[in-house]
C-alpha cells in the first residue's frame, strides 16, 4: 500500500499488481494499479475500499498514520463499486474492533449481504445524496450503473473538487508515478494502449451507460479525476474525459484510422491469403495489426478490434462451419459491443464451403452491424484470380476506412 496525498486531506492508497487475470480471464501484460481513497473531516471515510490491506490492525493503523489518522477518526466507508478489486477488503474489517457506517446504492447493499454477510449500518444513498463529513469537507453521491456493474455510484468531494470514478476513466497499467503530471507527455500517450484495453475488455459492453454516466458527471465542477485504477488526473482531469468520450464514440464505427487482420489458418492455405492481404495494407501505407486468433489473447484481439475502423477475418472452414477460436473471438467481440465496423472475410475451404454462413449468423445473432463488403470462400489454396480479386476488396476497404475519417 503506497499512500499519496490527492488535494488537502484527500488521500489515494494504491497499489500495483501483476500475474493476475482481471475478472479471472483478461490478462494485463502491464499490470494494473488499484485505487481507494481517504477523505478526512471531523470524520474520516474510506472511499473504494483498501485494496492490499493484508488484514492487519497494524498494518491499517500504518496506513492511517501516514494521513495523520486513527482508527478513532474512521467513521464511514463508501462503496463505489462491489466488485471485489474494491470490496474484498471489507471481509477482514472485523479485526479492526470498530464498526464502520456503510454508505453505497441499494444494489451494492444486497451484493454486501452476499458476498460477506453484511447486514448491519448500511445506508442506501440515492441519486444527489450527500454526507457531511464536518470540517468542510462534503461528499455527494452519483449513481452511474454499469460503469461497470449495476450497482456503481461515483463520489464528488465539493471543497477539494476530487471526483472519485471507480472504474471510469480507468486503465490498465502499473503505475510508478500516480499523478498525470509526473508523467512526460510522451509516457501519458504511450499508456493509451493501456487505457483502450481497460476500456474495451471492461467496460465495453456497458458503452452507452459509460457515456451517460460521463455525462452526468460532467455536471460536477471537478479539478482531480481519481480512478480506481490508472493514473489520478490532476494537472489536465478533461484530457481523460475526452479520451473516454472518444472511446465511446468508437462504437459508432468510427475509431482510428486503423485495420484489425485477424486471422487463423490450419494448413497454411488461408496465411497464404494473409501474406496477400499483409502486403495490400503496407502498399496502400494503412496502420494496421495482423493477430494470428490462436495465438492471441482475446483481450489483445478486443484492444485492437475497439479501436479499428476495419477488420478483415480470415479463417478457413472447419467442419461446415468457422474455425473455432475464430467462432468464440468473434462471438467475444459481439458481447463487448464492437459494432459498425468495415469488415472483410475471406478463408479456404476443402469439401464445402461454411465459414462464411455461420460468420454472418454470429454477427447477426449479436447485432454486430458490420459492413461486410465482400466475404469470399477459396478452394484450398487461394488461385492468383481469388488474390488478385480480393487484393482489390482490401484497396477498396482501405479507402472507406480513410472516407470515414474525412467525416
Ligand atoms: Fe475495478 Fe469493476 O472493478
Amino acid at each position: 500500500m503506497r499512500v499519496e496525498k490527492v488535494r488537502e486531506d484527500v488521500y489515494a492508497v494504491t497499489e500495483n499488481l501483476e500475474g493476475v487475470l482481471f475478472e479471472g480471464i483478461w490478462e494485463m501484460p502491464e499490470g494494473v494499479s488499484v485505487n481507494s481513497y481517504v477523505v478526512k473531516g471531523e470524520k474520516a471515510a474510506f472511499i473504494d475500499g483498501i485494496f492490499g490491506w493484508d488484514g492487519s490492525r497494524e498494518s491499517m493503523n500504518e496506513a492511517l498514520a501516514q494521513m495523520d489518522l486513527t482508527l478513532d477518526d474512521m467513521e464511514y466507508i463508501v462503496i463505489n463499486h462491489m466488485e471485489p478489486d474494491h470490496s474484498s477488503w471489507i471481509a477482514d474489517l472485523d479485526v479492526l474492533g470498530k464498526e464502520l457506517d456503510i454508505y453505497c446504492s441499494k444494489e451494492s447493499a444486497g451484493t454486501l449481504k452476499a458476498f460477506f454477510g453484511r447486514e448491519d449500518r448500511i445506508f442506501i444513498i440515492e441519486d444527489g445524496d450527500s454526507l457531511d463529513l464536518g470540517g468542510g469537507k462534503r461528499l455527494h453521491f452519483i449513481k452511474t450503473p454499469n460503469i461497470h456493474w449495476p450497482d456503481t455510484i461515483m463520489t464528488f468531494e465539493e471543497s477539494s473538487k476530487v471526483l472519485f470514478t471507480c472504474d471510469a476513466f480507468g486503465s490498465f497499467g502499473k503505475l510508478d508515478h500516480l499523478f498525470d503530471d509526473q508523467h512526460t507527455e510522451e509516457e501519458r500517450a504511450s499508456f493509451e494502449t493501456q487505457q483502450i484495453r481497460y476500456f474495451s475488455n471492461i467496460l465495453g459492453t456497458f458503452n452507452p451507460m459509460v457515456a451517460r454516466g460521463i455525462e452526468k458527471a460532467k455536471q460536477f465542477d471537478f479539478e482531480v479525476v481519481a480512478p480506481g485504477h490508472g493514473m489520478v488526473w490532476r494537472e489536465d482531469p478533461q484530457r481523460i474525459v475526452k479520451d473516454y468520450e472518444r472511446y465511446c464514440s468508437y462504437q459508432k464505427g468510427v475509431a482510428k484510422e486503423k485495420v484489425l487482420l485477424l486471422w487463423g489458418s490450419m494448413y497454411g492455405m488461408t496465411r497464404k491469403m494473409v501474406d496477400v492481404i499483409e502486403k495490400t495494407l503496407e502498399e496502400e501505407k494503412m496502420d494496421y495489426v495482423s493477430l494470428n486468433v490462436t495465438e492471441t489473447d482475446m483481450g489483445t484481439v478486443l484492444e485492437h478490434g475497439w479501436a479499428s475502423t476495419g477488420i478483415i477475418i480470415a479463417a478457413p472452414t472447419y467442419e461446415y462451419k468457422i474455425f473455432p477460436p475464430m467462432a468464440a473471438v468473434l462471438d467475444e467481440m459481439g458481447r463487448k459491443r464492437i459494432q459498425n465496423r468495415l469488415a472483410l472475410y475471406t478463408g479456404s475451404y476443402g469439401w464445402s464451403g461454411g465459414a462464411i454462413k455461420e460468420f454472418e449468423e454470429i454477427l447477426a445473432r449479436n447485432r454486430m452491424k458490420w459492413e461486410v463488403l465482400h466475404a469470399m470462400e477459396f478452394n484450398g489454396r487461394p488461385l492468383d484470380k481469388d488474390k488478385e480479386e480480393f487484393t482489390q476488396h482490401v484497396r477498396e476497404l482501405c479507402k472507406m476506412v480513410r472516407e470515414k475519417m474525412d467525416k
